[in-house]
Order: structure tokens, then C-alpha cells, then sequence
């Protein structure tokens, strides 16, 4: 496997396992806020991260380069509010796609047109991600605090989860 592009990879795939640590912490704080719909929503986003890394890990190893599997940092445990939470996963994605933008451009420089090919899946992958982290927060901006708007917006997050498809498998088959 080309060396850049296996590098690049293995930077990409402590992006995805950093997400999911990072949704993780996310999750349990709502949890413990009682929001047990959001809760559910950050805890199937870190599943998805999980997913995301798997996938290139397997990629990776298939291709006869070397998956490295990383330590990771410390997410935080407190968050100012509801509103902080959406806005810090929102940020994140936008800095994920960079780097997958940045991971086509490697491809496309080696020349490595099969890699290039398996990550559009991933191209399509973060316009989604943004797209569905901007309408939380826009949501979230619109309700402004109010109790009642948060009830229903906990409850609508839930429904929303238990509705999407859970990833099943990490093959490299996009
Ligand atoms: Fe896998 Fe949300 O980036």
C-alpha cells in the first residue's frame, strides 16, 4: 500500500476513534442530565464513529498496509449546556471533513485511484453528518432554553434514533 496514503488513513482513523470517544462523553453527560432521548441519539453517533474507524482499519489491513490502533485523550466530562454539546459536535464534523478532504487529495496525488474510490464514501458520509448536526442545532437555537420545547425536542431525538438504521457490519464494501 502506497505509505503516504496508509499514513493518512491511520491519522484519519484516530479522527473517527476520537469522535466516538468524544460522542461518547457527550452521551453519558445527557444521560446524566436526564436527557435520555439525546442521550441515545450521542451514543448511536458513537457507535457510528466506531463504525467509521473499523472500516478503515479493515481497509487498511486488506489492502497489506498496517492499521495502527491508537491511545486516545481524555474527553471532557462537563459541558456548559445542551446547546454547547451540539455546537462542539458540530465543529468537530467540520474539522473530520478537512481531514477526509485532505485524505482525497492524497489519493489523488499518489495517484491511489481505488483508495480515492473508497473514500467517497466517506465524502458522502460527513455532508450528512454536517447536514444532520446543523438541524439539532438550529433546533436547539430556535427553542432557546424553553422547558417545554426541550421536553419535546429530547422525545423527537429518540424517536429520530430508534427510526435510523444502526450500522451493521465494518466491510470495506461501501
Ligand atoms: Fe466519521 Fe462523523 O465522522
Amino acid at each position: 500500500m502506497n505509505i503516504r496514503v496508509e499514513k493518512a488513513i491511520n491519522d484519519q482513523i484516530i479522527k473517527e476513534a476520537s469522535s466516538s470517544q468524544f460522542y461518547l462523553a457527550m452521551a453519558s453527560w445527557s444521560e446524566n442530565h436526564g436527557l435520555n432521548g439525546t442521550a441515545k441519539f450521542l451514543y448511536a453517533q458513537s457507535d457510528e464513529e466506531r463504525f467509521h474507524m473499523l472500516k478503515l482499519v479493515k481497509f487498511v489491513n486488506e489492502r497489506g498496509g498496517k492499521a495502527i490502533i491508537p491511545a486516545l485523550e481524555q474527553p471532557p466530562v462537563e459541558f456548559e449546556n445542551l446547546e454547547n454539546v451540539f455546537e462542539l459536535l458540530l465543529n468537530h464534523e467540520i474539522g473530520v471533513t478537512e481531514s477526509i478532504n485532505n485524505l482525497v487529495d492524497i489519493c489523488l496525488q499518489e495517484k491511489d485511484y481505488s483508495t480515492h474510490n473508497f473514500v467517497q464514501w466517506y465524502v458522502s458520509e460527513q455532508l450528512e453528518e454536517e447536514a444532520s448536526a446543523r438541524s439539532v442545532l438550529d433546533k436547539l437555537k430556535l427553542i432557546d432554553g424553553d422547558k417545554g420545547g426541550m421536553y419535546m425536542f429530547d422525545r423527537d431525538l429518540e424517536k429520530a434514533t430508534v427510526l435510523a438504521a444502526p450500522p451493521t457490519s465494518a466491510t470495506t464494501k461501501a
